[in-house]
């Protein structure tokens, strides 16, 4: 958000649209494509586990020609399939609009709800908790505070240079920013005191507005 603050205004007029005066809350979800359009485009755009977990065959296999012998490692390539022209055009850049129609709907797209949890008998079982949590997460912050660049001791933006962690889970380096609240009443409902950090703020609500997650239970794909 703080590198595309045209992303965090879109979401924050979608969220003042559906929501109004309320904070967001899981009803809400499926009337809110442009943050789920984001939460798709952080998993596709920087990869959590850009070159997926290792496995091993346990057979002989022949795969597009290629032959795969029993004990081979094997790893599904999540850095080529986010960074791949045909599905993504222009896949170096953060877009959430790439995942919606012209009409503001999200597109059917065979990758949403798995894209950087790994793939069929090997899921992450925990992905439909980490995506409720993920989306909990982001609509909380969107809805109630702007992100902005920090300023140094003169007054001046510190400028931001998006850098990642390399190796098997990637996780952007530290990074300076501010916070400025949209709407302290958002809290008032809650016993919250006025010395807790944000971060505290959050996950108590999350936890008041939210609730127990309702997680579905899938095949895998
Ligand atoms: C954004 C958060 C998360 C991401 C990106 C993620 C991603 C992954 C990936 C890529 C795998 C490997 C899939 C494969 O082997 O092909 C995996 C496996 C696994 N994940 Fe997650 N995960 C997340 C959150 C969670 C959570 C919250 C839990 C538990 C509550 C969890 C539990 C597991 C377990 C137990 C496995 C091993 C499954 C197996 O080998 O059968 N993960 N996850």
């Amino acid at each position: 958000m703080l590198l595309h603050p045209e992303v965090q205004s879109r979401a924050l007029a979608e969220i003042n649209a559906v929501c109004g005066d309320n904070l967001p809350s899981f009803e809400h979800r499926p009337s809110l494509p442009y943050i789920e359009a984001i939460c798709r485009e952080v998993l596709r755009w920087q990869p959590i586990v850009p070159p997926g977990l290792p496995h091993r065959t346990s057979q002989d296999d022949v795969y597009w020609g290629y032959s795969i012998p029993k004990g081979s490692m094997v790893l599904v390539n999540e850095w080529a399939i986010s960074r791949d022209e045909s599905l993504y055009p222009d896949a170096s850049r953060f877009d959430p609009q790439r995942h919606l129609t012209a009409e503001g709907r999200l597109k059917d797209d065979p990758l949403a709800g798995h894209f950087a949890f790994g793939y069929r008998r090997r899921i992450c079982p925990g992905r439909h908790f980490a995506e409720l949590s993920l989306w909990a997460a982001m609509v909380s912050i969107l809805s109630t505070v702007r992100i902005a660049k920090a300023k140094d001791s003169k007054g001046n933006d510190i400028p931001v240079i998006p850098e990642y962690t390399a190796g098997l889970a990637m996780q952007p380096k530290p990074f300076a920013c501010a916070g400025h609240i949209l709407c302290v009443f958002a809290f008032s409902s809650a016993p919250c005191s006025p010395s807790q950090n944000l971060t505290e703020l959050f996950l108590f609500h999350i936890h008041h507005s939210f609730g127990p997650l309702d997680l579905p239970c899938t095949p895998y794909l």
